[in-house]
C-alpha cells in the first residue's frame, strides 16, 4: 500500500538548509548530499500498532532533562562551527540545526548516512524516528554514548563532533535500533539495517547482540560481534576487536562481556566465556577462556597479568579511565 503523505520536517531541513547557508555565507554553496525529499509513504498493515509515538509528557525522566541539555549543547556547538565554517553551514543546517531534538537529527543523520537505491533516506528516516519516539531507553543510552565518547575519547573535542563523524557511535545507535526490531520479530528488517551498517561502517554487529550503554566503540573499524554476545555498561571497545563464536553451529556461544571492561584494539575473544566487570583486554590479545573481575589478560594465548594464582588487581575501572598500559610498569620485565 502507498500512500502519498507530505513531509514538512524534512522539506523544511532542506530549503532551511539553502536559507540558513545563503545568510551563513556569501559563496556559492553545492548541493550533493542525498537530501531526502519524501513523497510517498510506505505504511504496513500493524504499523500502529507496531509504532506507538507516546505524548512526550508521558515519558518525561530525568534522563530526558539531560536529552535536552545535550542537545542545546551540540546545536550551540554546531552554531559556532557553521559561523566559522561557511562549507558546512548548509551541512550542519540540514543534519542538526533543522530539527527539534537529538533523536530527529541522529535519525536524520542515520537515514542519509545508512540509505541506498533500494532502502530509501526516507525509509530509514521513519523507521529510526519511531523506534526512538517509542522507546526512551534507546534515546538515554545514545546521549550516555555521547557522554562516554566526550570524556573518554581525548580526540573526542565536542558532542557534536561525535554525533557527526563518530562511525562507532553512528553504528551503535543503528544497532540499537536493528536489535529493537529484532526483539519485536521484525528480522528481515533488522538483518537488512545489520548489513547496510556493515557495509558503511565496517562495523558488523549481530542484530541479536545486546549492548548496554555508555559504549564506546573508538576508530570501530573492522568491530566484529557475534549473535549472542552480551556486553555491559561503560565499556569501551577498540578497532578490529572480534566477539566471536568457537565454531559450534547454533546456540549461546558468544562472549559475555561485564560493566566497565576495557578491551584493546585487535583483540580477539572467542566463545562463550565471561569477562568480569572492570577486566581489561590487552591489545592483539586472543582470549579463549574466563577472565576474573579486575584483572588484565594479555598475549595470545591470554595470560592474566600477575599470574593465574594471583593476579594483579586494579582499582579503577578501565572501561572508563581508558589506561590501556599501567600495567607494565607495574608488573612487566619488559625493557628495551
Ligand atoms: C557508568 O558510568 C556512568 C557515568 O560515569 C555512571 O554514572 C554509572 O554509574 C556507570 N554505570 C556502571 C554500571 O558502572
Amino acid at each position: 500500500m502507498v500512500e502519498l503523505t507530505r513531509q514538512p520536517p524534512i522539506l523544511l531541513a532542506w530549503l532551511g538548509s539553502i536559507l540558513f547557508s545563503l545568510l551563513a555565507s556569501h559563496t556559492t554553496t553545492h548541493f550533493c548530499c542525498p537530501v531526502p525529499i519524501r513523497l510517498f509513504r510506505q505504511t504496513m498493515p500493524g504499523d500502529e500498532r507496531r509504532q506507538p509515538s507516546p505524548p512526550r509528557d508521558e515519558v518525561v525522566t530525568s534522563s530526558e532533562g539531560d536529552e535536552e541539555w545535550l542537545w542545546s549543547q551540540i546545536k550551540a556547538e554546531v552554531r559556532r562551527d557553521a559561523e566559522s565554517e561557511p562549507a558546512l553551514a548548509s551541512y550542519l543546517y540540514s543534519t542538526i540545526l533543522s530539527h527539534s531534538s537529538l533523536e530527529r537529527s541522529l535519525s536524520f543523520h542515520l537515514g542519509n548516512k545508512l540509505c541506498s537505491s533500494t532502502l530509501l533516506s526516507t525509509l530509514l528516516y521513519d523507521l529510526f524516528l519511531n523506534t526512538f519516539s517509542s522507546d526512551p531507553s534507546l534515546r538515554a543510552a545514545a546521549v550516555a554514548d555521547l557522554r562516554a565518547a566526550r570524556t573518554r575519547d581525548p580526540a573526542c573535542v565536542s558532542f557534536s563532533h561525535c554525533l557527526l563523524n563518530y562511525k562507532g557511535f553512528l553504528a551503535c545507535q543503528a544497532h540499537r535500533v536493528a536489535h529493537k526490531l529484532w526483539t519485536q520479530s521484525r528480522r528481515p528488517l533488522a538483518l537488512a539495517l545489520h548489513s547496510r551498517v556493515s557495509d558503511v561502517f565496517a562495523v558488523d554487529i549481530h542484530p541479536a547482540a545486546k549492548i548496554g550503554k555508555g559504549v564506546l566503540f573508538d576508530h570501530a573499524t573492522g568491530v566484529v560481534i557475534g549473535e549472542t554476545a552480551v556486553i555491559g555498561n561503560n565499556v569501551s571497545i577498540l578497532h578490529h576487536v572480534t566477539l566471536g563464536g568457537t565454531g559450534k553451529a547454533s546456540g549461546d556461544r558468544h562472549p559475555k562481556i561485564g560493566d566497565g571492561v576495557l578491551i584493546g584494539a585487535g583483540a580477539t575473544i572467542l566463545g562463550n566465556v565471561k569477562i568480569g566487570e572492570g577486566a581489561k583486554i590487552g591489545a592483539g590479545s586472543v582470549v579463549l577462556i574466563d577472565v576474573p573481575p579486575r584483572t588484565t589478560a594479555v598475549g595470545n594465548p591470554a595470560r592474566l597479568v600477575g599470574g593465574k594464582e594471583t593476579p594483579s588487581r586494579h582499582e579503577e575501572c578501565p572501561g572508563e579511565s581508558m589506561d590501556h598500559t599501567s600495567f607494565i610498569s607495574e608488573w612487566s620485565d619488559y625493557i628495551i
